[in-house]
């Protein structure tokens, strides 16, 4: 869950290594830290507690000169967020210092064996035991030391090594976790994601699992965890340098939600431009036949991706016929699921890289099940452990709180479902036509409703001080309700529930009273009439409700306090829309509370632990 950076080149460590970070703080902020193997040949190690602000600034107290060095952001997961804890973490002569993203499951035995060998330990992490192995086995070769300690090594791993000895030579090696080396001239790069080293270069060479690069200034030589040499073309990153900037947004959040109409368009490029014309999804990897014989989908993800996929189930029945399931990645492999001939698995996320997530997917896979993804990071684990993978294409997400990913894992989902649907003839041509107008018109709607900020806005001031919340949908809009509830309590720390609101009356009503406003979904469509019962149910109780209504509807104005305008569309498209106004709810509610945004507090953008 932590984020690492190395540097080696001629530019001041400090500085490349603090901008990767930077770009990396999305990964965990609870504290921070920097090894520069300076000019006169000795290591230096500066952490702090908190945001890499602090690392900053004790950095510009004490400046450190180097043009090698390794740095970390931490999300806690062994031993609480304080400066020990904190990485690099360091042999015991001071000589070699290690960043590490990633879990060491065996750390505990590792770590008796090691303090009976004589190793000092100091702090209460599982990574200290890889350092102090490293050293166990160093014998003037680093990358070699690493080999034999990797060995002793269970569980997940990106580490960054460098050694005082060696002023030109920094190690990276992977486990599960991601990493990626950059290509400079002159210079390389190490970093959790490209996203980090986009500034300086497009050229990464992704490292696959027990792999690992021994990267000098000049050189990057990439093998296995025995030494064999490994052949990799080089990846270009496709977004522009700017491309994780604010772009004028007070935070990166805004700035993503901002972003949907453009994404929209760019995810629908290639794969859907005429509405009379079928969907061509490259990358999804399967035949028509293999689609005919499907007997079952189940889509499994964690938290939003989760949402998406909950409305993917409801689409995959409702259109293309298929039984479906969606599956919390959480808690699938508890149950050990039957997992039936002709089963098609859709993994839903945005980094690609949830434990989770890609612990369910290897469940499925090892069951038999087929498994196509749908993910917005290139290259990460989960695409690469795929049969097939449809990218959402949104570019990079650095806010926290996911929003443009969302929507176009719905989009994308929708498109696989339109495409199943064909081939299995599912679906009339005129509801297949009208479902991909549908589709082809989201981008513009997304516009719309960008336009309608300012209104949206008005409606936060009335609620911000709330201490309760609750988002009720029915039907398709159900995981919308359950999404706008999630984007709320994330950035605003609102409590907010996510209900059915047929379930409302079975328990969560009693919640109701004039404190606790409920955002009610009603859009036109199939549950219209239902949701608008739902709605006097509340209004009989004095609770305070927000309408999202479908433009030109008479009557939600009429039974709703407030209302949240859409842009008419097919009831079965409309959860990309429905969604838009509620991350703005979310977003100026918790602006107007003050609170940190794009780093909530408690969370990591990516959750690489299980
Ligand atoms: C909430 C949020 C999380 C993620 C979840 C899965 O705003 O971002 O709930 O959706 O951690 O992450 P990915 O999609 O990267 O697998």
């Amino acid at each position: 869950m932590c984020g690492i950076v190395g540097y080696i080149g001629e530019r001041q460590a400090t500085e490349v290594c603090l901008a990767g970070l930077k770009r990396l703080e999305y990964r965990g902020y609870d504290s921070a830290g920097i090894a520069v193997v300076q000019d006169d040949g000795t290591l230096e190690v500066t952490k702090v507690v908190g945001k890499l602000a602090n690392l900053a600034q004790a950095l510009e107290e004490q400046p450190v000169d180097g043009t090698l060095g390794v740095g970390h952001t931490r999300w806690a997961t062994h031993g609480k967020p304080s400066k020990i804890n904190s990485h690099p973490h360091t042999s015991n002569d001071g000589r070699i210092a290690l960043v590490h993203n990633g879990i060491i499951e065996n750390y505990a035995e590792l770590r008796d064996q090691l303090t009976e060998e004589g190793f000092e330990f100091v702090s209460e992490t599982d990574t200290e035991v890889i350092v102090h192995l490293v050293d166990k086995y160093y014998d003037g070769d680093l990358a070699e030391a690493f080999r034999m300690a990797a060995r002793d090594l269970e569980g997940a791993f990106a580490v960054g090594i460098v050694c005082a000895d060696n002023p030109d030579q920094m190690v990276a090696a992977r486990r599960f976790s991601p990493l990626v080396v950059g290509i400079g001239e002159g210079e390389n790069f190490i970093a959790s994601d490209m996203g980090a080293v986009r500034e300086w270069t497009d050229q990464v060479y992704v490292i696959d699992d027990d792999e690992m690069a021994v990267i000098t200034r000049d050189s990057i030589e990439l093998t296995d965890l025995e030494g064999n040499p490994v052949e990799r073309e080089p990846y270009t990153i496709p977004w522009p340098a700017d491309a994780a900037q604010k772009g004028g947004h007070k935070h990166f959040m805004h700035k993503e939600i901002h972003e949907q109409p453009r994404a929209m368009r760019e995810c629908l490029l290639g794969r859907l431009s005429d509405p009379e014309k079928s969907i061509n999804l490259e990358g999804l990897n399967m035949s028509e036949q293999e689609i005919q014989s499907l007997r079952k989908v189940v889509f499994t993800a964690c938290g939003t991706a989760y949402h998406a996929g909950l409305v993917g189930r409801f689409l995959m029945e409702k259109l293309a016929r298929i039984p479906s399931e969606a599956d919390l990645a959480a808690e699938l492999r508890a149950r050990d699921p039957v997992v039936l001939d002709g089963t098609l698995a859709i993994v839903v996320s945005q980094s690609g890289e949830t434990a989770d997530t890609l612990v369910a997917l290897r469940e499925l896979k090892e069951k038999g099940a087929k498994v196509v993804s749908v993910v917005n990071v290139v290259d990460s684990s989960i695409a690469r452990e795929s049969d097939g993978v449809v990218y959402i294409q949104a570019g990079p997400e650095i806010g926290v709180a996911s929003t443009k990913a969302y929507t176009l894992q719905i989009l994308t989902i929708a498109l696989i479902v339109a495409h199943f649907a064909d081939v299995r003839g599912a679906a009339s041509e005129h509801e297949l036509i009208e479902l991909r107008r549908a589709m082809l018109k989201l981008p513009e709607q997304a516009q719309e409703l960008l336009e309608r900020e300012e209104d949206v806005k008005r409606v936060a001031e009335k609620y911000y001080e709330s201490p309760n919340a609750l988002y009720l949908g029915r039907g398709v809009n159900l995981p919308s309700a359950m999404e706008g509830a999630l984007k709320l309590k994330e950035i605003s720390y609102i409590h907010a529930e996510g209900y059915s609101a047929g379930e409302m009356k079975h328990g969560p009503i009693a919640l109701v009273e004039p404190n606790l406003f409920t955002v009610a979904i009603a859009v036109k469509g199939d549950v219209y009439d239902k949701m608008i019962g739902n709605i006097q149910e509340i209004k009989a109780r004095s609770g305070p409700v927000i309408g999202v209504a479908f433009d030109g509807d008479t009557e939600i104005p009429r039974q709703a306090d407030d209302v949240l305008w859409v842009p008419e569309c097919p009831e079965l498209v409309s959860p990309v829309t429905t969604a838009i106004p509620l991350q703005l709810l979310s977003y100026h509610i918790a602006d107007m509370l003050g609170r940190e945004i794009d780093q909530p507090r408690n969370l990591a953008k990516t959750v690489t632990v299980e």
